[in-house]
C-alpha cells in the first residue's frame, strides 16, 4: 500500500447514539476500511454537554441546537479518527447530505437513515474542523501514527 503524504488527510467521524443504539458501528466502520482509509483513533464514550456544545459551538443560535445537544449526549457516540488520502472531503461524499430523505442511495445516510435529527454519523466539513474537532474529542497520545506495511500475512 502507498500513500501520498502531500494528500494524506485526517477527519474527525462520529457515530451518534442513534447508530450505536442500532448496532451500526461495524457495518460504517467498514465502509471507511472497505474504501481505503485507516482508523488511527477510535474510541466509545457518552459526551458530556459542555464537549458536545463546543463540538457545535458554531450552530448555537440555531433552533435546533438544543436539541441536537440532548441527542448527542443521550447516550454513547463512538469518536474516530480517519485518516488516508483526501480524507476530508471523500468521508463526506461518503456519508451523503445533511437530510437523510435527500442522500443517495450508496451513502451512509442513504442506506441507513431518514431522519435529520437522527442522522447517525457527522463528519468534518473541513481540514480546519477536522484539526479542531479532532482536538477537541482526542488526547495526542490517543491517536496512532500508521504506518501501512505489506505483510506476507496480510
Ligand atoms: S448548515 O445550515 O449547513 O450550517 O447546517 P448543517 O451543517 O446542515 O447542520 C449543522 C448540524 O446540525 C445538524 N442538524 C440538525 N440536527 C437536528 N435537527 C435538525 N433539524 C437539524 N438540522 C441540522 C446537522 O446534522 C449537522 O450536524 P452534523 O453532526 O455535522 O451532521
Amino acid at each position: 500500500t502507498t500513500l501520498n503524504a502531500d494528500s494524506k488527510e485526517r477527519t474527525y467521524i462520529m457515530l451518534k447514539p442513534d447508530a450505536v443504539n442500532r448496532r451500526l458501528i461495524g457495518e460504517i466502520l467498514s465502509r471507511f476500511e472497505k474504501r481505503g482509509y485507516n482508523v488511527v483513533g477510535l474510541k466509545v464514550l457518552t459526551p458530556s454537554r459542555e464537549l458536545a456544545e463546543a463540538h457545535y459551538a458554531e450552530h448555537k443560535e440555531r433552533p435546533f441546537f438544543k436539541g441536537l445537544v440532548d441527542f448527542l449526549t443521550s447516550g454513547p457516540v463512538v469518536a474516530i479518527v480517519i485518516e488516508g488520502d483526501n480524507a476530508v472531503a471523500t468521508a463526506r461524499t461518503m456519508i451523503g447530505v445533511t437530510k437523510p430523505q435527500a442522500s443517495a442511495p450508496g451513502t451512509i445516510r442513504g442506506d441507513l437513515s431518514i431522519d435529520v435529527g437522527r442522522n447517525i454519523i457527522h463528519g468534518s466539513d473541513s481540514v480546519e474542523s477536522a484539526r479542531r474537532e479532532i482536538g477537541l474529542w482526542f488526547r495526542p497520545v490517543e491517536i496512532v501514527d500508521f504506518k501501512p506495511v505489506d505483510h506476507a500475512w496480510v
